[in-house]
């Protein structure tokens, strides 16, 4: 019985992959995901626990901080706040964060880092000097550094992802900084972090600059110029502590002119040095991007898939050239639905301190959004080790503060899932479903579903995103080995308005709720997931 499934299985895996139009276009994601003709077929999922894709690494999950608008100011940090600690920290956000569980967060920027002296924000509080950062044309009195973001990671129980000026900054400052945060003692560097009272942080994850691929950016330098650079900062680094993991810069997304050729040259230089490489995407439902169209819109983490992959080949290809034993891994350490608070003054701070900067509100359709992205990543779990959700709080983020409290955004929800309930392994799942034509993108399917394994105690969940805006579709999960006793979970995110959102006054107008718990029977279980839905389900014995 078992290897008949598992036969049907394989078979019906490998002619997934020439079923389809957007498998071409699309590539890795659609491989084992087909479209069917009748619209109103059940959509077929079929697990088996030994096909699994990579283990996942919880940094898949991870967030962004930058000193841009409220973020750090007002956001994590507010000492004349009644909801501060007596580091200045906020506390209610503080506890929101730990909660959630983020693995990872990226500081101090972004296009900020670029222009960013580290040295200003260590050192006694009084004698940091109020500088005009040319990024976002912002006041930055300081008050806020390295020591008081490890301080802030500690309290909410996550690892830091230092980001580093290579735009007027140079390779000895970069190294000066890891040595200030890594090495014990008795050099310059450290001396100076022990009179300012702390112990080496041990910081492994260090991006190696920012988008310098962009004219926008500070210091923007070519692709030869950046890898040189990025060479040699790497090795300074690694002569202050070898056991860094470091991210070079890739392009800073598809639409730049530069797109992989950028990628290409900057690998030719520093492949040697460097474990990973950087991508970054923010996606808008704009006349340009989608028409406006929200059936495309909620087809665009597939593009972002095919991005993946893109740079994966560059990777490789630079690889082979170098004959290196080395694969480098990725990292998406920005992305995001980002394109209302984009222009204007939603991106200039007129030299005030903490000023309203990218406040985007998120609605139903962009948590759509974030949870298929989601699902993006988890299917490429083989090759992209970390990410970053752009940004946490207020800036771009699925947390707002004011100085009462906080609220939860939309997007806020598919990403506690993904935090909370995606463990253990990648499953490589076969997933069979009715399509829909997208312009520039071919068929489409209605359902995008990704799935993690836990083998600690043999969970299994699935993260299920319904892009048919008019329709609900019943599914089937059929096991292809042994079928769990119940379902522990299930959780879902709809509504009638797209468009819907969530603010101080009405904080819970986009808010998830219980899905019928699916039922299971002869291997197989049953559900029915609505209309413009996002879900999670989670199984266990
Ligand atoms: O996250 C906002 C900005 O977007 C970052 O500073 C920059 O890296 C990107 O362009």
């Amino acid at each position: 019985m078992f290897s008949a499934n598992r036969r049907r299985f394989l078979r019906q895996a490998s002619s997934a992959g020439i079923g389809c139009s957007a498998n071409l276009v699309f590539g890795r994601f659609l491989s084992a995901q087909t479209q069917t003709s009748n619209p109103s077929e059940v959509v077929r999922v079929f697990v088996d626990s030994r096909r699994t894709v990579a283990p996942l690494d919880r940094n898949l999950f991870g967030s962004f901080l930058e000193h841009l608008g409220r973020a750090i100011y007002e956001g994590i940090y507010d000492p004349g706040s009644k909801l501060a600690d007596s580091n200045g920290l906020r506390k209610d956000v503080i506890d929101e964060i730990r909660q959630l569980g983020v693995p990872i967060v990226r500081y101090p920027g972004g296009n900020f880092v670029s222009g960013y002296n580290w040295l200003d924000g260590v050192g006694p509080k009084q004698d940091r000097p109020r500088v005009l950062d040319k990024a976002w044309n912002t006041l930055n009195n300081n008050q806020f550094g390295t020591n008081e973001f490890m301080a802030w990671c500690k309290a909410v129980g996550t690892e830091p992802l230092m980001g580093l000026n290579l735009g007027t900054g140079t390779a000895e400052q970069a190294a000066a900084l890891v040595e200030y945060c890594n090495v014990d003692q008795g050099t310059r560097w450290s001396d100076l972090r022990r009179k300012h009272g702390f112990e080496p942080y041990k910081v492994k994850h260090w991006c190696l600059g920012n988008e310098m691929d962009g004219p926008w950016q500070i210091g923007h330098m070519t692709a030869t110029e950046y890898g040189l650079k990025a060479e040699d900062a790497a090795r300074q680094m690694r002569y202050v502590d070898p056991s860094l993991q470091l991210i070079a810069c890739g392009s800073s997304g598809p639409g730049v002119p530069t797109y992989l050729e950028w990628d290409r040259e900057v690998l030719e230089q520093c492949y040697d040095y460097v474990d990973a490489l950087s991508l970054h995407r923010y996606i808008g439902n704009t006349k340009q991007e989608t028409g406006e169209d929200s059936s495309k819109f909620l087809a665009m983490n597939l593009s972002m898939e095919k991005q993946i992959a893109e740079t994966v080949a560059v990777c490789d290809l630079v690889r082979g050239h170098k004959r290196s034993p080395k694969k480098l891994w990725l990292s998406f350490d920005e992305w995001n639905v980002w394109y209302r608070a984009r222009h204007g003054d939603a991106r200039n701070g007129h030299g005030q301190e903490a000023p309203h900067l990218l406040e985007e509100i998120y609605n139903l359709e962009d948590a759509l959004l974030v949870g298929g992205i989601l699902n993006s990543l988890i299917r490429n779990a083989d090759r992209v080790k970390l990410a970053c959700l752009a940004q946490l709080i207020n800036v771009i983020a699925p947390i707002m503060t004011n100085p009462n409290g906080l609220f939860r955004q939309t997007i806020y929800y598919p990403y506690s899932w993904a935090l909370q309930f995606a463990r253990g392994s990648v499953l490589n799942l076969l997933v069979e479903s009715p399509g829909y034509e997208v312009a520039g993108m071919g068929q489409v399917p209605y359902l995008d579903v990704a799935g993690t394994i836990s083998a600690d105690d043999g969970k299994v969940s699935l993260f299920v995103l319904n892009r048919d805006l008019s329709k609900a579709h019943a599914i089937e999960v059929n096991w292809q080995d042994k079928a769990p006793a119940r379902t522990l979970s299930s959780f879902l995110l709809t509504g009638d308005d797209l468009k819907a959102f969530n603010s101080f006054d009405a904080p819970q107008k986009v808010a998830p709720r219980t899905l019928d718990k699916p039922s299971i029977a002869g291997g197989r279980a049953k559900f029915e997931v609505p209309a413009r839905s996002y879900a999670v389900i989670q199984w266990g014995s």
